[in-house]
């Protein structure tokens, strides 16, 4: 059994790989592999570990020979073509839930970032600037009692609802479908999108990319917003269309945004990194010592389900 892996992933999936005998075939460079890479480095295997910076299209997924199994290092899996992988018989993992809580909380700390100016503030007093207490002095925005709309309360989303409670927010939330369970449990609810760029103070991204979410953050939904409203990213860059974004931001046609994710990533447009009323995180939501342990554990133990334990991995999107 053989397993290539696209970038090094934390060695706990070496060490369970080796333990059950499979041979691993990894990218060792600290970079993201081009598609003939990918293709190259897949020949003979039996899985691959993809990353969500890895696009695993048609082009790609046809050259596979043995590949029963795609175990996609990331909650998000809009980088790898499923229909085909569907019609390829190819099953195809994600890692949810060991990154929920970290996501989540990355979200709710971009978002007291912004509110309450931090990496201004910490630049303002490295630079020296720092010349006593002032009653003017980078005030933010209050948070507590603020409104706070998710779009996209699945297993993050809900996540960052109930940490609004601690701030006693109002909560709004969008999904596909109403979730009982998020109003009975945390007195969230439901609105429309346009009710929700409208209502809130906060704004928090949290669906995933597809078709429909495509640009779901358009000029429109950006002037339905309130004028010292805070959008805040942490699911996909495409999610927003980031020019509309970066003109609303400079125009202060909303308050400011914190994002962790981008339209073409690893690109940050220079217009964005020039804005003050602006955080930037380099795709991070899951980064925490223990989640990249658990996601690399659940990768893995996806595959050794399809190649060594005969049964079906419980994280399988197709
Ligand atoms: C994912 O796993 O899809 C997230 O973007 C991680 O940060």
């Amino acid at each position: 059994m053989k397993v290539f892996i696209t970038r090094r992933i934390p060695d706990i999936a070496f060490d369970m790989l080796g333990k059950e005998g499979v041979e691993v075939i990894f990218n060792n460079e600290d970079r993201v592999l081009s598609s003939d890479e990918i293709i190259e480095g897949a020949k003979g295997c039996d899985a691959l570990i993809t990353l969500l910076s890895d696009t695993i299209d048609k082009k790609i997924i046809d050259t596979f020979e043995k590949v029963r199994i795609i175990s996609n290092y990331a909650v998000g899996y809009n980088n790898i073509d499923i229909e085909h992988c569907r019609k390829k018989n190819i099953i195809v993992c994600n890692t949810p839930d060991v990154l929920t809580h970290a996501t989540a909380y990355l979200g709710f700390s971009l978002l007291l970032a912004v509110a309450r100016k931090i990496p201004e503030s910490d630049s303002f007093v490295r630079e020296g600037l720092f010349k006593g207490w002032a009653p003017r002095l980078l005030r933010g925005h209050d948070v507590y009692s603020k409104t706070l709309g998710v779009i996209g309360a699945g297993r993050i989303g809900g996540e960052v609802l109930r940490r609004g409670i601690g701030f006693n927010m109002k909560l709004l939330y969008n999904t596909r479908s109403k979730k009982e369970q998020l109003e009975k449990e945390l007195g969230a609810c439901f609105a429309s999108k346009e009710e929700i760029a409208k209502r809130s103070d906060f704004i928090v991204l949290c669906t995933p990319l597809n078709d429909d979410t495509f640009h779901m953050i358009d000029k429109s939904f950006i002037l339905n917003m309130k004028k010292d409203a805070i959008l805040i990213n942490i699911a996909r860059g495409q999610v927003v269309d980031e020019k509309v974004l970066i003109e609303a931001l400079e125009d202060k046609k909303i308050a400011g945004a914190g994002l962790d994710v981008y339209e073409n990533e690893p690109q940050v447009p220079e217009r964005l990194k020039r804005l003050k009323n602006v955080v930037l995180l380099p795709h991070t939501g899951s980064s925490t010592f223990k989640a990249r342990d658990d996601m690399a554990v659940l990768c893995v133990n996806s595959i050794l389900d399809i190649l060594k334990r005969g049964k079906m991995p419980q994280n399988r999107i197709c």
